[in-house]
């Protein structure tokens, strides 16, 4: 299927099956946020136990907190959000659209790379069997060309937001007769920074309000505690502190559906460790990360490591995990050595010590900080698209999410074949029996195949069905969802058959 159709595919399946609607759709929507429906919160929050429990129960050093999403202004200055935490927007005069100068300028080189590509397949055709890509890229006119110019564009606009030049900026857009993409115009405004935090304000007006922020990521509520947590856990180094939450970003080019939002969930995690040890660690959560995605039985080719090219000046090593999402490789989460960068930071806004006594060492010092950072509306939407597939049935398609079991909304659909002779009583006697482990459904309206294909649509790795024979003998009919065959086991053995297949249990043996 092409990327591009399945992504539509996708977006319009998460509308019809409860997944994702737009928020406020009733007012025509806004932008860039989303509501998670019945089937989608359920997914979500069962990807949320995956990660809470693979970090907090799987790890005996790693403990979780809630932190509140109002902070101290104080934080977010320390922390350099309030005076760096911008995107460069520049304007079109004629449209009056606003763009992020980064992004039009990487455009530009990605177009760039779809010319390289068109020469690398025409010459894969002419040369057939004996062509090779390397030499081709490194030795054709043409190719090499292209590549340089890459190289130069990218080398003037890093060199000019380190300068902070946004007239440098500008000018590339400029000189590269960058159009805009509504008005085809090239009359641009001068490049601007745009603070990507929200603001509101704390208190009434009259009692001269304080102007807060709405998070912009998790970790700090984690920075923030470091100690409380240290000392009443009492944990000693190296140990980490983990957290769930919503952040927010008023995100500028806020397209891709759930990919980019204003309102998102994060899911971090701050590892604090001797300083000097911060690399052997930064490698183990590496590691650890990519395992959990993994772990989920995802086609391990759509995922890869993106090391940093520039690192921010806190950091000494930064990598991303990206995903193969239906537009193309793109960062699902990031792992970085942020040295003692943000508790340094906040010892000296707040006067207060962050410091961390070795009893072995017999000093005290401030520790290094490993992070994991991914977003779970991301993760929702990796394994979302993984897992939609069309088959041929015979004449019809059916689609199926083959969502890893113990991630499915739905664990188990009870359907009694007609609705009447005792059957639904019959069905309903299992659900009693179910509904306390796990989520299930009963269904009764329509016919049986009509009801397979909508819990193949939501996931549901376990249909059971009640019939005439279920009557006589107690047995029912155990459905699997991927391979759609049906077998006859008693009912007293469904809980314990159902059960073991869809326990979380089954993920996180995977990452030991
Ligand atoms: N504490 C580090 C931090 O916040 P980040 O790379 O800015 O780092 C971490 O964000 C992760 O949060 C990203 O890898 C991504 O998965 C997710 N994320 C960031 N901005 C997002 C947005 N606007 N919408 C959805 N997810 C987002």
């Amino acid at each position: 299927m092409i990327q591009e159709d399945l992504f539509k595919k996708i977006i319009a399946h998460s509308k019809e099956y409860g997944f994702i609607f737009q928020s406020s759709e009733l007012y025509d929507g806004l932008s860039a946020v989303y509501d998670y429906g019945q089937n989608g919160a359920e997914l979500k929050n069962n990807i949320k136990e995956y990660w809470w429990k693979a970090m907090t129960q799987m790890n005996e050093e790693v403990v979780g907190i809630d932190s509140a999403i109002f902070m101290h202004p104080s934080v977010w200055k320390a922390s350099g959000h309030v005076d760096a935490f911008s995107d460069p927007l520049i304007d079109n005069k004629d449209s009056k659209k606003r763009y992020r100068a980064d992004v039009l300028i990487e455009e530009y080189v990605e177009k760039i790379t779809d010319k390289i590509n068109k020469e690398v397949k025409k010459a894969q055709k002419r040369f057939g069997e004996q062509f090779d890509e390397q030499q081709f890229l490194e030795t054709n006119q043409r190719v090499v060309d292209y590549r340089q110019k890459q190289k130069d564009i990218m080398s003037e606009f890093v060199s000019a937001m380190d300068d902070n030049n946004l007239e440098r900026v500008r000018q590339l857009i400029i000189d590269l007769e960058i159009a805009c993409p509504v008005s085809g115009s090239r009359n641009w405004t001068e490049v601007r920074q745009f603070n990507l935090m929200f603001d509101t304000k704390l208190g009434s007006l009259s009692e001269g309000a304080n102007t807060i922020y709405l998070r912009p990521e998790t970790a700090q509520g984690i920075f923030v505690n470091y100690l409380n947590v240290q000392k009443t856990s009492r944990k000693q180094l190296p140990f980490g502190i983990a957290q769930i939450g919503k952040a927010f970003r008023n995100e500028i080019v806020a397209r891709q559906f759930i990919f980019r939002m204003r309102e998102f969930e994060q899911m971090e995690m701050q590892y604090f460790v001797k300083p000097g040890q911060e690399i052997e660690w930064f490698e183990v959560w590496k590691e650890r990360r990519m395992k959990w995605h993994l772990a989920m039985g995802i086609d391990p080719q759509k995922y890869r490591w993106h090391a940093h090219n520039k690192l921010a000046h806190y950091a000494n090593a930064a990598f991303d995990i990206e995903f193969d999402f239906p537009f193309g490789f793109k960062e699902l989460e990031g792992v970085h050595s942020r040295t003692d960068f943000d508790l340094s930071q906040h010892e000296e806004f707040s006067g207060k010590k962050l410091r961390y006594f070795d009893n072995e060492l017999n000093e005290s010092f401030v520790p290094y900080v490993v992070e994991t950072s991914v977003g779970l509306d991301r993760t929702f939407l990796s394994v979302l698209s993984a897992c939609y597939n069309e088959e041929k049935v015979g004449d019809e398609t059916r689609v199926v999410l083959n969502l890893p079991a113990p991630l499915a909304p739905v664990k188990v659909a009870v359907l009694p074949l007609v609705k009447k002779d005792g059957l639904p009583e019959l069905a309903r006697e299992i659900l009693d029996e179910l509904k306390f482990d796990m989520n299930c459904q009963y269904e009764e309206k329509d016919s049986i195949g009509k009801r397979y294909r909508r819990q193949d649509a939501i996931g549901t790795p376990f249909c059971i069905t009640v019939d005439h024979q279920t009557l006589e003998d107690r047995t029912v009919t155990l459905r699997h969802r991927d391979s759609m065959e049906q077998e006859r086991v008693a009912m007293q053995d469904i809980a314990q058959i159902v059960r073991e297949k869809v326990d979380m249990k089954n993920l996180l043996k995977k990452l030991v």
